[in-house]
């Protein structure tokens, strides 16, 4: 019985199938490369030397979905497929909303069709909104969301919610991630964002290589212990051993589960600078600009019920995560060149 990963060429999807082969998983890939490389799947397998079957192809696509559940036995569907830039989700909103949620319900039918009905889905801490205050926690209200990134995630939260309902067959996991960085210790698989990173990390270490004369840290006037945006930082490896420990509740267990997968602990902009110039041995030069609209000041997890309910909880320390994201971008200064 196999696992299927839509997007699973992508920053998580790859690690994920990396942690997934190594303990002994078939796994199933599907990926349009929209934000991703092929040589992201070679290197999966160059590192587990282990190989997999993929089919390029949309989550759209109910042929292609069906033709995968056709041919394969699969067991479980890890779903990582979906547009995630926040800024790009407010100027074309119904790409977004169509990628993302189209392709989930499109996704889930032929699941169902198919008799598959264990779904682990990529949600995220931006289902909180502004309103809640750290630590952050699931039975908290979600859903003011400030972008159509974030809402197609919450709607997609609720639609599959309703889906449970309907079908008590069906066992799903909403994994809530909050800020993934850092890359596999090998340095051939990593973050590889298109254009210009609008994300802290891929940010840091394109100036560490040169790719930019500077940070612009966005503000450091904000109500914290060094005036700079603190968020919870968790590492993209043991992110991925998250969904392992989903897969396997959902073994044995129908219902709808919801998960912060975080480390518990917020790191401020200046915190990872600091910890990114330990781990390099380099300077990032740093010039203060105001605010980025729509941020918040605080945003960090209560991870307990993960580890409770499914055994997880994050090792990796920030200078694991700093020095892996650093081998990742020295190694592959133009990512994996796409
Ligand atoms: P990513 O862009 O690296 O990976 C997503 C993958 O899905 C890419 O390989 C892309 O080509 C593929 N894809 C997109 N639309 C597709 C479609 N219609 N059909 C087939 N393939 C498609 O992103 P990531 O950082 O690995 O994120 C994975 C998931 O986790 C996303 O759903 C994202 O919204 C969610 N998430 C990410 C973060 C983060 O900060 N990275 C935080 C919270 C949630
Ligand atoms: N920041 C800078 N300079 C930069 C980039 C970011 O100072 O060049 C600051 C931001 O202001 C913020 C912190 O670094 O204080 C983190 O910013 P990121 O863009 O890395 O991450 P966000 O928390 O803003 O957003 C991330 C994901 C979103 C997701 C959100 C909540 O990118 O997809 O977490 O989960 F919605």
């Amino acid at each position: 019985m196999a696992i299927l990963i839509t997007g699973g060429a992508g920053y998580i999807g790859s690690h994920t199938a990396v942690e997934l082969l190594n303990s002994g998983y078939e796994i199933i890939v599907i990926d349009n490369f929209y934000n991703s490389s092929k040589t992201a799947l070679e290197r999966v397998k160059s590192i587990t030397n282990k190989n997999f079957k993929f089919y390029e192809g949309d989550i759209l696509d109910k042929d292609i979905l069906n033709c995968i559940f056709s041919e394969n036995k699969i067991d479980s569907v890890i779903h990582f497929a979906g547009l995630k830039a926040v800024g790009e989700s407010s100027k074309i909103p119904l790409k977004y909303y169509e990628n993302n949620v189209t392709g989930t319900i499109t996704l889930c039918k032929v699941m169902a069709e198919h008799n598959c009905k264990k779904l682990v889905f990529s949600s995220s801490a931006t289902v909180y909104g502004g309103n809640n205050v750290s630590p952050l926690k699931e039975e908290m209200p979600v859903g003011a969301t400030t972008n159509p990134y974030g809402t197609s995630k919450y709607m997609i939260e609720l639609i599959l919610t309703d889906l449970q309902k309907s079908d008590s067959d069906f066992g799903i996991c909403l994994l809530r991630y909050f800020n993934p960085i850092g890359a596999h210790e090998s340095g051939l698989i990593g973050e590889d964002p298109n254009g210009i990173p609008n994300n802290l990390m891929p940010r840091i270490t394109q100036t560490a290589v040169g790719k930019f004369p500077y940070l612009t840290v966005f503000g450091t006037d904000y109500d914290t212990h060094d005036g700079t945006g603190v968020r919870d930082y968790i590492h993209v490896v043991d992110l991925a051993k998250g969904h392992i420990k989903a897969v396997l509740k959902l073994q044995n267990t129908a219902g709808l589960f919801t998960y912060n997968l975080g480390t518990g602990t917020g790191y401020s902009v200046y915190d990872l600078v600091k910890a990114f110039e330990k781990a390099s041995g380099l300077t990032i030069p740093c010039k203060v600009e105001k605010r980025r609209a729509g941020d918040i000041a605080v945003c960090y997890s209560d991870p307990s019920k993960a580890e409770k309910e499914l055994n997880w909880k994050a090792e990796k320390t920030l200078d694991d995560m700093c020095a892996d994201s650093y081998r990742w971008q020295k190694n592959n200064p133009n990512g994996y060149g796409k």
